[in-house]
């Protein structure tokens, strides 16, 4: 594998490899790497000539400064873990090399509604964040295609909103969220837990899947509320939200209409560690 830190020297690699047609598959990372993003990067390896990883623990995307500081970061770690899986190039840059200045360049685009529910609502800014440097990236890079996990459905969401928008060559891969036999959402932020906290987070997954069984027979409301009693009944999580939305305009419905669209989506506070996880209930 090879790692380049700049700008300079990863946009002059590629260039070669561009000019012979090879097809570049891109896996965006914040690094402390889990099975989910090794998945990721086998997917691409399998459709693509060469696969690219970036780790970059963006601060643009965090509202929250002490988030940002306890975010998981060992690089050595990440590196031996990308080598063994085969990526052929990993993007490392420095908070200066993003952003020289310490200036994000402006996204001088709307998102609709797609940055203010859920995750947008509860962590302002967020996502034009991830905008900003997705966009910056794609820039960089170049990727025939880019692959994005399920799990974080509303980013997903928003990035296939900035390529269209702004009309960049790129094939979105959606990729379904790989979970811990238990369960549990692979998460970066897994790696917070306390050993008592990691045994009861698989908690929410099997409330979504009761969700899933549940929908479509019970009203909306009630399915929402119930879903949110289970999740926070042994006391020790608390749900920030826990909404029904249509998966393109990630819009709460009110009731089961256009059910075949309905996602269960919900963010929840096991002790400081806050978790977010998401179910298709029909498909
Ligand atoms: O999902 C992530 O890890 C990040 O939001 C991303 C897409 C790498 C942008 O920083």
């Amino acid at each position: 594998m090879i790692q380049f830190f700049t700008i300079r020297e990863i946009t002059g690699y590629l260039k070669e490899k561009q000019l012979q047609n090879r097809s570049i598959g891109f896996v965006p990372t914040m690094g402390a790497l889990h099975e989910g993003h090794l998945t990721l990067i086998r997917q691409s390896k399998s459709e693509n000539d060469l696969t690219v990883c970036s780790i970059f623990v963006n601060p643009v995307q965090f509202n929250n400064k002490e988030d940002l500081e306890k975010y998981p970061r060992d690089l050595a770690r990440d590196y031996k873990m990308l080598e063994e899986t085969g990526c052929d190039i990993l993007f490392s840059p420095e908070n200066k090399e993003m952003y020289p200045d310490n200036q994000p360049e402006p996204l001088d685009l709307e998102f609709g509604m797609l940055d203010k529910v859920m995750e947008g609502k509860f962590r302002p800014g967020h996502f034009k964040g991830v905008a900003i440097v997705v966009k910056k990236l794609f820039g960089i890079i170049h990727p025939t295609r880019a692959y994005f996990g399920k799990k974080d459905f509303q980013q997903l969401a928003v990035i296939r909103h900035l390529v269209h928008s702004l009309e960049i060559p790129v094939i979105i891969v959606p990729c379904d969220t790989i979970r811990e036999p238990d369960g549990l959402a692979m998460s970066s932020r897994n790696m917070r837990l306390t050993v008592t906290e990691r045994q009861t987070a698989p908690i929410i997954h099997h409330v979504l899947c009761k969700v899933k069984e549940k929908a479509g027979i019970l009203p909306v409301p009630e399915l929402k509320a119930w879903a949110v009693r289970k999740i926070e009944e042994n006391g020790k999580m608390h749900v920030e939200y826990f909404e029904i939305c249509d998966k393109e305009h990630l819009l709460p419905i009110e009731n089961w209409d256009r059910k075949e669209n309905a996602v269960a989506f919900t963010a929840v506070f096991l002790g400081t560690v806050r978790l977010i996880d998401n179910i298709e209930l029909f498909s």
